[in-house]
């Protein structure tokens, strides 16, 4: 499935929008991908830097940093995602947007072993050739180039899905528009398994050093400092929701079922 993208978003003022635009049309065209893409502005004028440029693959795509960013949990998290999906996944699961290091990969042996598939959508189709070439041949993965705030798959598509470190990025509205899709297209009985940034507890230090920082350089996030994720869903979603708090609650899993 290869649809046809046209997200309607402001874009901001000052910013480059025809020339990014322009880069990711021409990535997707190198997709393979006849689709007319267009990059929300948040990820132009906040995460360019992270996302966008393809120095910043080149930067960012390394696990050791992306720990570090994490303060040493990345591997805690993306255990605490993927044990949280299972052992061995069968039928379809959905990945909402790609991640840097080596969680889908993580993801595709599971669903290898289960005999299942899934499919990556992100909006940046330079973010899903970084992934392919870090898949191994015969994953049993489809990458999709789409916006998680208007998925094209059909309602009940999928199993299950996993939304990594991808809400603390995106304005409320789009946020709340991505969580109402993923809780689409999963089936009644699926589970949704989020993880991201939560407030931290009283006493942990880093919620005086890191608010800041996010502040500054992720100015969406501290939106799951003031509210719970569950303020964002739709309504039919929000009778079986669990959450589990890690690193002193500077993050946190939510899970969701169907
Ligand atoms: C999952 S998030 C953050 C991941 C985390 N910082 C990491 O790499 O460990 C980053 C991805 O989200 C994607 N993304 C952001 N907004 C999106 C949207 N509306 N639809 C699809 N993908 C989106 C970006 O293109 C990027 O590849």
């Amino acid at each position: 499935m290869q649809p046809d993208l046209m997200i309607a978003d402001e874009p901001p003022m000052g910013v480059a929008y025809p020339s990014a635009r322009g880069l990711a049309s021409a990535q997707a065209l190198r997709l393979g991908a006849p689709i007319e893409l267009t990059v929300p502005a948040y990820l132009i004028s906040h995460y360019w830097w992270a996302y966008v440029h393809p120095r910043a693959v080149r930067v960012f795509e390394r696990q050791w940093l992306v720990n570090l960013i994490l303060w040493g949990n990345y591997p805690r998290l993306s255990d605490a995602a993927l044990d949280e999906l299972g052992e061995e996944l069968s039928g379809a699961t959905l990945q909402v947007a790609c991640v840097y290091g080596d969680l889908t990969e993580r993801l595709c042996a599971r669903a290898a072993a289960g005999r299942g598939r899934i499919d990556i959508v992100d909006v940046l189709p330079i973010q899903l050739e970084n992934l392919r070439s870090k898949l191994p041949h015969g994953a049993p993965a489809r990458l999709l180039p789409m916006n998680s705030a208007d998925l094209a798959m059909p309602a009940g598509s999928y199993d299950r899905a996993l939304v990594f470190f991808l809400l603390h990025e995106q304005p409320r509205h789009v946020r709340e528009r991505t969580l109402a899709e993923v809780a689409r297209v999963v089936r009644p009985g699926g589970k949704i398994v989020v993880v991201d940034y939560a407030r931290p507890r009283w006493w942990n230090p880093l919620r005086y050093l890191w608010g800041p920082v996010l502040a500054l350089l992720e100015p969406f996030a501290l939106d799951l400092w003031r509210q719970e994720i569950a303020a964002w869903l739709p309504g039919s979603c929000t009778r079986r929701v669990h959450k589990r708090s890690f690193f002193g609650g500077l993050y946190q899993k939510v899970v969701l079922t169907r």
